[in-house]
């Protein structure tokens, strides 16, 4: 939700900025803006696309060495100019930049509506600049000014603030994404890593409070501790052409490409590490998952994993639902959470509950820094490199390796994961092939001109039918729902009309319950296309996938994946940025 950047150093700023925002704009797409400081505060901002607003208003003519700039998804106040960011103080000399929810923006707008303050946007955002111009019109220090105005706010919150009053650029933080990045007499601050890639790969990750003031040096202080932190540089090793889309037209299927690799890169863990969180799942009480979207579908199977080989009990939960079974926590439980981005507001509040109740907390995450890495006790990542595609892809898969790694772990069985990786290399390698993706287009052609969709699956199958419906729609908007077979015949088959597309999901172990729910659905006129690794009369279409057992998760989604891009590309949606979506959804 918004991206934000900031810049501070030798160089032109806008020019660096705008290419941020590019990198960026994954996380919003509504409108975009930016401001450059040069002696006085120049700003420009609009709606539309990056590329658009920045040709339209011009970014590349401010000139300056400093500034901040931030595209917009949308949450308090419509898609317009006005509520574009940056926002400025009613003196206009102070612009921020803010992603995140001001929950007292109300109360923090009726004080400054009673000394005199005017308000343009329908924006929370607002009240920041605002803020800030009172107390330094109080005490005439511009840090202490800041640091007063942002101890007032309630809610989430990464800022950047830029000032004709101030030789430099503040950035704060409290439960929203903000990283800085160190390069040679120049900082960044930015939503996230791939916003600066480019120019430096030495980072500061922030807690919660932090008040950052970059110029020629940086200073850290945390303003719920009233005192200066020690700035501690890390190195990333995420490289440049990862963030980049390459010779890929959209980087919703270089991603799905990447899966060859990434597949095996989630295996690459620390042998302790992974010891240390078998026995913590071994001892525990009770056993939660908790994630949203394509994280919740992975949580989902990695629970029949672990009940088939692990004889291990979980409850999965959508992390925005956790908190009404929070009161089965307590200090025997373990709560594990998946996120691609570590980031997922509702993600972090689950496990905010939990730690107060004691719980051991372990994390998989693929954004190292993020904040549900620090929050955790134990974590492994995904190493699967940023993912850029609003779409999850590549992190699904891995999720999903690496929590069956887990579950063969569970009963010492780490090294048959190791082992089956090749296999199912060579198999990802098809399944990602020329020869694949024809197939593909020729289904995609098909059936683009649907409204609706369904898939099915038994067992293991289920959740990968649930993410197939959630890609298909999430990036081609034909309406996709996902049921277990056994399901149908309580509601959902009067549904079904003559070539209503459903997709099966058929593995060794379920075939026959299956292709029987098949059969029943194309009796009643469904167009079947089956996803299996033998082909039975009843498809229309038959995706051939190799049967991969456990590994089914992984193998049949692909395909699926392959799919969702076809549809979105043959009915004109950009599959980078689906309509009303951000990548990582950091307010409740
Ligand atoms: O970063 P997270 O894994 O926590 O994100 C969770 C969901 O927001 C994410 O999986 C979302 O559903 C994607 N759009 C799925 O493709």
């Amino acid at each position: 939700m918004c991206g934000i950047i900031g810049y501070v150093g030798n160089k032109n700023a806008s020019s660096i900025l705008l290419n941020g925002l590019k990198n960026l704009e994954y996380r919003g797409y509504d409108s975009c803006g930016i401001a450059v400081l040069n002696k006085e505060l120049q700003t420009r901002k609009n709606v539309g696309k990056v590329s658009e607003v920045a040709k339209k208003e011009n970014f590349l003519g401010l000139m300056g060495r400093m500034g901040i700039a931030h595209t917009r998804w949308a949450t308090h106040g419509g898609v317009t100019k006005e509520n574009a960011h940056p926002h400025l103080s009613n003196n206009k000399k102070i612009a921020v930049v803010h992603n995140g929810i001001i929950e007292n923006h109300e109360e923090l707008k009726k004080f400054l509506k009673n000394k005199g303050f005017n308000f343009y946007s329908e924006t929370d955002t607002e009240v920041i600049p605002n803020l800030i111009e009172y107390e330094f019109s109080r005490n005439q220090d511009f840090v202490q000014a800041c640091k007063k105005a942002l101890k007032r706010l309630k809610g989430s919150y990464a800022v950047l603030i830029l000032s004709a009053y101030f030789d430099g650029v503040i950035a704060s933080r409290h439960e929203s994404p903000l990283v800085i990045g160190v390069g040679d007499n120049e900082f960044f601050a930015a939503s996230d890593i791939p916003a600066f890639l480019e120019y430096t790969k030495k980072v500061v990750y922030l807690y919660d409070y932090d008040f950052v003031v970059l110029n020629k040096n940086i200073k850290i202080f945390n303003l719920k501790k009233n005192e200066e932190i020690k700035v501690k540089i890390s190195s990333i090793d995420w490289s440049v052409s990862q963030a980049k889309k390459g010779d890929f037209e959209h980087f919703m299927l270089k991603e799905i490409n990447e899966q060859v690799e990434t597949l095996k890169k989630a295996l690459h863990q620390d042998k302790r590490v992974l010891n240390k969180i078998v026995t913590n799942l071994k001892n525990a009480k009770n056993i939660f998952f908790v994630a949203c979207g394509s994280s919740y579908h992975a949580a989902l199977t990695a629970s029949y994993l672990f009940s088939s080989i692990a004889n291990k009990q979980v409850n999965v939960m959508v992390a925005s639902e956790f908190p009404n079974f929070n009161h089965f926590i307590n200090k025997n439980s373990v709560v594990l959470a998946i996120s691609q981005s570590g980031e997922t507001a509702d993600v972090l509040e689950s496990v905010k509950y939990a730690k107060q109740k004691g719980a051991k907390i372990i994390s998989i995450v693929n954004v190292m820094g993020s904040s549900l890495v620090r929050d955790s006790d134990e974590f492994l990542l995904l190493n699967a490199g940023p993912e850029i595609c609003v779409l999850s892809t590549k992190s699904y898969t891995s999720q999903v390796v690496l929590l069956t790694l887990l579950a063969y772990s569970l009963v010492k069985k780490y090294e048959e994961v190791l082992k089956k990786i090749n296999y199912l290399w060579n198999v990802v390698y098809y399944l990602t092939s020329e020869n694949m993706k024809t197939k593909i287009k020729e289904l995609a052609r098909r059936i683009k001109n649907k409204e609706h969709l369904f898939t099915i699956g038994r067992g293991l199958e289920y959740p990968t039918a649930m993410e197939a419906a959630l890609k298909i729609k999430e990036v081609s908007y034909i309406h996709a729902e996902a049921f277990p077979g056994g399901e149908l015949k309580h509601g959902t088959i009067a549904l079904i009309e003559k070539n209503t597309p459903c997709i099966v999901f058929v593995s060794e172990k379920n075939k026959h319950l299956i292709i029987s729910n098949a059969t029943e659905l194309k009796s009643r006129g469904a167009y079947i296309i089956g996803v299996a690794s033998v082909n039975n009369p009843v498809f229309d279409f038959w995706i051939k996938v190799p049967e991969t057992n456990s590994f089914n998760p992984i193998t049949q989604i692909i395909p699926i994946q392959l799919l969702a891009y076809e549809l979105a590309l043959l009915r004109k949606c950009n599959p980078d940025m689906p309509r009303n979506l951000a990548k990582s959804v950091t307010v409740k």
